[in-house]
């Protein structure tokens, strides 16, 4: 079982979070596929549907798909495998749903010729010790999205989304093909909008990212493909 050949070679993939798709079709009519990868999430998804990823599919591009599917297992295989057949790139699902359904998702994706990467959320970044506590979850964070990475491992998943701060720790202790993928980023001198705990491009690599989930500053920016550029040439210099 192979997984879909990545088309682009940048490490960033620009979150398209927009509520219609003219708006984001003007962003995506501007990028080109060498220069970053397109992240669709719930927002855009459930207002567009699957046009909006088959519109950057045929463009060319690698499509995280971000919709953390959590349901029981059937379900969720389910799912992932109506996402396969949109010819995503990449694509997760919650850790929390456990190791039953993670690997019903794996299985369903090993019957497509080519399948996407397969990712978890281990906990959602939105948590601190206190809000984990009043769901019944006692311990740190860190203990929590640690156990959950192994699980995603031990569940066949090619690896998870996790903040920056909890990178560098999950780094040493995974395989260096199992994948982090980290929002969280903002170039020097860019705002940090509600992002509280942010890492430069750079130093999410230097911390063992695998790809960068970056949103506003580049689609706020007033040419989005200058960002991309220097922060392309920045990661590859
Ligand atoms: O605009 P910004 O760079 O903050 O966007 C980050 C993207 O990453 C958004 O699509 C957001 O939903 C997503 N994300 C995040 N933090 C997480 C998980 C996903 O910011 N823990």
């Amino acid at each position: 079982m192979i997984t879909k050949p990545t088309t682009s070679q940048s490490k960033i993939i620009v979150a398209l979070d927009y509520p219609d798709f003219s708006s984001a079709k003007k962003l995506v009519d501007l990028l080109s596929p060498d220069l970053c990868k397109l992240k669709i999430g719930k927002e855009l998804f459930t207002s567009v549907g699957p046009q909006a990823v088959e519109y950057v599919v045929n463009k060319g591009f690698d499509v995280f798909l971000d919709l953390k599917f959590h349901d029981i297992p059937s379900t969720v295989a389910k799912a992932c495998q109506a996402a396969s057949r949109l010819g995503v790139w990449m694509m997760n699902i919650h850790a929390l749903g456990g190791q039953e359904m993670m690997q019903a998702a794996r299985e369903a994706l090993d019957s497509s010729s080519s399948r996407p990467y397969l990712i978890a959320v281990t906990i959602l970044t939105s948590h601190n010790e206190e809000s984990l506590n009043t769901i019944g979850l006692t311990g740190s964070v860190i203990t929590h999205v640690e156990a959950m990475a192994r699980l995603a491992l031990a569940s066949g998943l090619d690896g998870v989304v996790c903040s920056t701060q909890e990178c560098a720790g999950l780094r040493r202790e995974m395989a260096e093909d199992f994948l982090l993928v980290t929002p969280g980023i903002r170039p020097v001198q860019s705002d940090l909008n509600d992002q509280k705990r942010v890492m430069t491009p750079i130093e999410a690599i230097k911390h063992g990212s695998d790809y960068l989930v970056i949103g506003r500053p580049i689609t706020a920016a007033e040419s989005p493909v200058e960002i991309l550029t220097k922060i392309n040439a920045e990661l590859n210099s």
